[in-house]
């Protein structure tokens, strides 16, 4: 399997960027995926000194509506599959049409909850906050011309504790990020996670069984928790309970108080 062509794209520092770049110089992932360019709107932006770094092509968008030239950037590094890791502009439509689950978004809220034009960065954890909400969350998605309306390809919760600062809720929601995004990327380049001409999400992403994972990466993205080998299967309302027990065992142990 020839590893799929990814592009990022990203305003900022790039910390997703980063984590997408360790992922994926893991070989297991990078049998299917490998990070091929990175754009940003953003001359000084932190990502593309990250690229740099790397000796991956660091390309900056002159006009980030012009849909010819993203097309052609595209082509002309044979991209398949575009992730936006912090990128503050919208698509051009052409491009979402043309590209149809093959450009993933990650957005620091569990959508579509605090999401759409206007709200990133703090703006979204501020608003979190003062709604009251106890959980909020990273969301990753297929782009559509919408901002942050695609279909969702996988959630994580993370709690809001009383006294949370737009700051401390950040943190906390980045740290997620920099794990979900990466696993996604990996699913969607791997055929395991793709968009449906029903416009639905079909597949999972494959985790390391519990057992297996490091106790700080592991957390349960999808499905009953794997059954210890040697173990009789769990019935249903056993592997509810299983769930729910290390579900609140991983938030507890991520998230101490
Ligand atoms: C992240 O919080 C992401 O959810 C949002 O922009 C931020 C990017 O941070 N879209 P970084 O540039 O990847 O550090």
């Amino acid at each position: 399997m020839t590893p799929m062509r990814i592009a990022v794209f990203a305003s900022g520092g790039g910390s997703n960027l980063g984590a997408l770049f360790s992922h994926f110089d893991d070989p297991r992932a990078a049998r299917v995926g490998t990070i091929v360019c990175v754009a940003s709107d953003k001359a000084g932006a932190g990502a593309l000194a990250r690229a740099r770094e790397r000796g991956v092509n660091a390309l900056v968008l002159a006009d980030h509506q012009d849909g010819l030239a993203l097309r052609t950037l595209m082509h002309e590094h044979e991209v398949d599959l575009v992730v936006l890791a912090g990128y503050l502009k919208l698509v051009p439509p052409e491009i979402v049409a043309s590209w149809p689950g093959r450009i993933l978004n990650v957005h620091p809220s569990l959508l579509p909850a605090f999401g759409g034009a206007g709200m990133y960065g703090s703006r979204v954890h501020t608003a979190v906050i003062a709604s009251g909400a106890r959980v909020s969350g990273a969301t990753v998605h297929f782009v559509n011309e919408h901002y942050d309306r695609g279909a969702i390809a996988a959630q994580w919760p993370v709690p809001v504790y009383p006294g949370d600062t737009p700051a401390d809720l950040a943190a906390r929601v980045l740290q997620i990020e920099h794990r979900l995004l990466p696993l996604v990327a990996e699913a969607v380049a791997g055929g395991e996670l793709a968009l449906g001409e029903d416009g639905r999400v079909h597949g999972h992403i494959g985790v390391a069984p519990a057992e297996s994972a490091p106790p700080s990466t592991r957390f349960s993205l999808a499905g009953p928790h794997p059954v210890p080998p040697g173990l009789p299967p769990l019935d249903a309302h056993d592997a509810d309970a299983v769930a729910r027990t290390a579900f609140a065992n991983d938030v507890a142990r991520l998230y101490p108080r």
